[in-house]
């Protein structure tokens, strides 16, 4: 039995591999089994797609043929290692369930030939039921794989079933993507400029433009920008939405005892006010005891820890009461405990409760890192991050919360897991709540932007991400990872794939003609549109004075399709 860095141990799962073009096996993209947190008594059947299907397992019965994977017990069929190849992008699945306990995590490690260990996924397994094990691989080298489980002790007696891992290439990826963006973030809708008599209105021309998109792209800013003309020009040119770095933290508005000085968080806010970009807060409390004001370090009595974290709480969140669109309440406490320490098992909880009934309406966020970045993370991985969520909403009087997670999404400089990344947000997209990725970069690095370019497609692409906010910017704010604009603020590279996505996820001055018909259902009439709110002109060119204008919201609750009628007085 080997022992593994995480402190995890390996099940050797030996593999009947097949190579077979057309399978039956859980579709990456599909929402209908990772946004459901239950496990099944069976798993459900599903579709068979049209693609290449590397491994696909599957057995009729539940009771007399599922694998058992345990520490001696490898299914003795054969094994024939998977043939990866670099470029691709691999999605895996298995229905999964525990023999002995209950409630352990199980998660899939691929093994290249030269014994490095790739994390792909994870799921809290149930006994007696099935629960789907998501993840996949990105490999950044061509060769064979081996394929593990990994249960949370020694002990762990694993089944599984219907395992299949999906070949991708990075075309078939993002195809895919694209497919999902036009279900999930727009609606089709028709046009139809009449007259009074009911007759279309010929040659009429429909100007669109989209005055504010409802997914946000946004960016981190710090105290730079208020000594910078250019870097408020450059930011104000882009986004809608922003967090200050440090701006807001304890350590920087009460650094001696008593001292508030919001003066650089309320300048930065101003400049955000008066450009009409929202601001989520960052952060009340932050969980890292490396991270408190120093003179709070120093405190030794826990009721005057008490005292102060109170003060600091009521303080920030009055300040900006009704001015932000979120709160991260305890920043990173599923890393860390500094308040649990001192003051109890229940302290984030109680804050979080706090912080409700000082401002019930904003959106209260807890706030992770590693969580789809990182696959190898042990301590804040999805499932431990949705739990956080769920005990601090369980805690009495938090029921009523506008819960939220942010992901913070700090990549390391390599080839990202998409599918990890992917089935990490099903995890946390699964308790309906909003999920953010709140400070995404990336080191420098020469793939920097294509990888960057890949995440957020990934996280867009993904119906329970509301938001990402990027942690960069020009060369006189300092982001020294990612640079997205040089002294003279032009862009780079990366900054170049932000201005794309910017443009891509925003509907600018689109015109289109009147093509409508009689025929109501003729949904080729039909235009995509992103959601949001638009400026709608309608003109004419010859009927010099037609002229209508209009608002219109395109929105997810108004179903897949908005019909809108502009009758011609004329
Ligand atoms: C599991 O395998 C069975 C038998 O092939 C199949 O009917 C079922 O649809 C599969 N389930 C999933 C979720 O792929
Ligand atoms: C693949 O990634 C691992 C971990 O980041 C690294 O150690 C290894 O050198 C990489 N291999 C190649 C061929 O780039
Ligand atoms: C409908 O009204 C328009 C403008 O008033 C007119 O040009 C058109 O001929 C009418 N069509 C019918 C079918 O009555
Ligand atoms: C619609 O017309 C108004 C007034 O002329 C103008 O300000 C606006 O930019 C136009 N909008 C579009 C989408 O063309
Ligand atoms: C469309 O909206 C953008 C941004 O909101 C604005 O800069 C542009 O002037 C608008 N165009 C028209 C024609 O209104
Ligand atoms: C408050 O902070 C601002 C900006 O960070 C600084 O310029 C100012 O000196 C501070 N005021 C006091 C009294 O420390
Ligand atoms: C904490 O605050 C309470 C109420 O303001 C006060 O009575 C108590 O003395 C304070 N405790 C400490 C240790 O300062
Ligand atoms: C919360 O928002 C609603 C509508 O957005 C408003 O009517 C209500 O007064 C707000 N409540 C508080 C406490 O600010
Ligand atoms: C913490 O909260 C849980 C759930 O509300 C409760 O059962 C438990 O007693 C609390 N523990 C403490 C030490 O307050
Ligand atoms: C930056 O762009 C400007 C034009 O916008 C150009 O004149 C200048 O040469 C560029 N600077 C560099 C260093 O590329
Ligand atoms: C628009 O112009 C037409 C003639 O081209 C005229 O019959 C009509 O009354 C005008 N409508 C308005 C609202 O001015």
């Amino acid at each position: 039995m080997k022992s593994i860095n995480s402190g995890f141990f390996l099940f050797m799962l030996f593999l009947f591999m097949c190579l077979v073009y057309l399978g039956i096996a859980i579709d990456p993209f599909s929402q209908s089994h990772s946004l459901k947190t239950e496990c099944m008594m069976k798993p459900p059947r599903s579709i068979a797609k049209q693609e290449l299907i590397l491994l696909s397992r599957s057995v009729e019965d539940d009771s007399d043929q599922e694998w058992e994977i345990d520490e001696n017990g490898a299914i003795r069929e054969m094994t024939q290692r998977i043939q990866l190849q670099k470029g691709n992008i691999y999605s895996f699945s298995a229905w999964v369930k525990l023999r002995e306990e209950n409630d352990k995590k199980v998660g899939v490690v691929f093994r290249s030939e030269s014994g490095r260990l790739v994390h792909g996924g994870e799921v809290r397994a149930k006994q007696g039921c099935w629960s789907l094990l998501k993840g996949g691989i990105v490999p950044n080298a061509s060769g064979p794989v081996d394929i593990f489980f990994k249960g949370e002790d020694r002990e762990a007696k694993i089944s599984a079933k219907n395992l299949s891992l999906k070949q991708f290439s990075k075309e078939e990826w993002k195809l895919r993507q694209d497919q999902l963006i036009e279900k999930i973030r727009k609606n089709k809708v028709r046009f139809e400029v009449t007259y009074k008599n009911n007759t279309a209105v010929k040659d009429a021309v429909i100007s669109l433009n989209q005055t504010k998109p409802s997914f946000l792209l946004g960016c981190g800013m710090n105290f730079r920008i208020l000594q910078s003309e250019g870097y408020r020009k450059w930011f104000a040119a882009r986004f809608a939405i922003t967090s200050f770095t440090n701006e807001m933290k304890w350590y920087r508005t009460e650094e001696v005892r008593g001292k508030e000085n919001y003066t650089a968080a309320d300048s930065m806010l101003k400049f955000a006010e008066e450009n009409n970009i929202l601001v989520r807060g960052h952060t009340v409390l932050w969980d890292d005891p490396r991270m408190q004001p120093s003179w709070v370090k120093n405190i030794k009595d826990p009721e005057d820890v008490m005292n102060v974290t109170l003060n600091r709480i009521n303080s920030v969140m009055n300040r900006y009461k009704g001015k932000l669109t979120g709160w991260d309440v305890v920043n990173e406490n599923v890393h860390w405990d500094y308040f649990e320490k001192i003051l109890g098992v229940n302290a984030s909880s109680r804050f979080y409760n706090l912080a409700y009934k000082l401002d019930p309406n904003v959106t209260l966020f807890v706030n992770e890192y590693n969580t789809i970045e990182n696959p190898k993370e042990v301590t804040a991985t999805p499932i431990k991050v949705k739990e956080k969520m769920e005990e601090i909403l369980a805690n009495q009087g938090n029921e009523n919360i506008k819960g939220a997670i942010g992901a913070q999404g700090h990549f390391s400089p390599t080839q990202p897991n998409l599918p990890y990344m992917r089935s990490a947000l099903d995890t946390l997209g699964s308790l309906g709540l909003p999920v953010w990725i709140t400070e995404l970069d990336m080191p420098t690095c020469p793939n920097q932007a294509k990888y960057m370019e890949e995440i957020l497609r990934e996280a867009y692409s993904h119906p329970a991400v509301e938001g990402i906010i990027i942690f960069g910017g020009p060369e006189v704010s300092g982001f020294d990872k990612l640079t997205l604009a040089d002294k003279d603020f032009n862009n780079t590279e990366t900054g170049d794939v932000i201005d794309k996505l910017l443009k891509e996820w925003q509907q600018i001055n689109s015109q289109i003609p009147n093509i409508f018909t009689v025929d109501h259902e003729n949904e080729e009439e039909d235009v995509s549109l992103l959601h949001g709110l638009y400026n709608v002109n309608v003109t004419h060119p010859q009927i010099k004075n037609l002229s209508t204008s209009l608002c219109l919201e395109v929105t997810k609750e108004m179903g897949p399709r908005q019909v809108v009628r502009v009758v011609i007085d004329a």
